[in-house]
């Protein structure tokens, strides 16, 4: 690990993002109970939190873009050298919404990602987050080019109104965990850091046709729970 990255996770701790749009949910519930049990093992270390739906990441611009691919020519520039390629104060205006997110993910050593599943991906919200915080270079070592995200923890909860495993009938639509398994590998998180919880048939209890798979929704929430405890209990 380089001086830079060693002293990144020196101030370590828990970032916590939700990204569900309803007032009854329950990937926050389990995200929640992760944070909780995560807070009790680790008294004193930094809880940052991001409700993603009531504090929504702004989508990004032309500005941004512009300014992305500029420090995309230059090779591997760290954030700290992002403003001296800034050329308007649209651009100065986008760095400045950009910045705090990079810092905080690269400060965090796990990062808890609540989200529901929408159209069988990721939320808009957490979209806009993916889209802003994954600036070019900001996780490359400057020096040797490798990930600051090598060693960083996500653990990953959501909420489905069907289900995907196995034989069932929507086996293959799911496109939210591939689609999150596949970002985070690619920004550097190894596999073996990365877990993903899903509660399942959340919709049994509301959508009739679907009231004889309770049993289901009941047995994959419990199972999420315990895995979501276990998880915390790891970190
Ligand atoms: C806009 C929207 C789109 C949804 N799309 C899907 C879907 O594609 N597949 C699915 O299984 N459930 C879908 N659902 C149901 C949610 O995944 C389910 O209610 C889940 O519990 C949401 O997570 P939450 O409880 O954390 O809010 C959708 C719900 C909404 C509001």
């Amino acid at each position: 690990m380089s001086e830079r990255s060693a002293r990144i996770k020196n101030v370590s701790g828990l970032l916590h993002l939700d990204s569900s749009h309803s007032g009854d949910s329950v990937s926050r519930r389990l995200s929640s109970l992760f944070a909780r049990t995560w807070q009790e093992r680790h008294d004193g270390a930094e809880y940052r939190y991001r409700d993603l739906a009531a504090d929504p990441v702004p989508l990004i611009t032309p500005a941004y873009c512009a300014l992305g691919r500029r420090v995309e020519r230059h090779g591997y520039v760290s954030p700290a050298k992002v403003p001296s390629l800034v050329e308007s104060a649209a651009e100065e205006r986008e760095w400045a919404l950009t910045l705090p997110l990079v810092e905080e993910l690269l400060a965090a050593d796990t990062v808890l990602v609540g989200g529901p599943m929408y159209n069988f991906s990721v939320s808009a919200s957490l979209k806009a987050w993916i889209d802003r915080v994954t600036f070019p270079g900001a996780y490359a070592d400057p020096d040797s080019g490798e990930s600051l995200l090598r060693g960083t923890r996500v653990v990953v909860v959501t909420a489905r109104g069907g289900a995907y495993g196995p034989g069932t009938p929507r086996e293959g639509f799911d496109f939210q965990e591939p689609y999150l398994r596949t970002y985070f590998t690619n920004l550097g998180v190894a596999e073996k850091d990365l877990a993903l919880v899903h509660a399942e048939m959340t919709l049994a209890g509301l959508v009739p046709d679907l009231a004889h798979l309770q049993p289901v929704a009941d047995r994959s929430l419990a199972a999420a729970r315990a895995a979501v405890t276990e998880l915390a209990e790891r970190a």
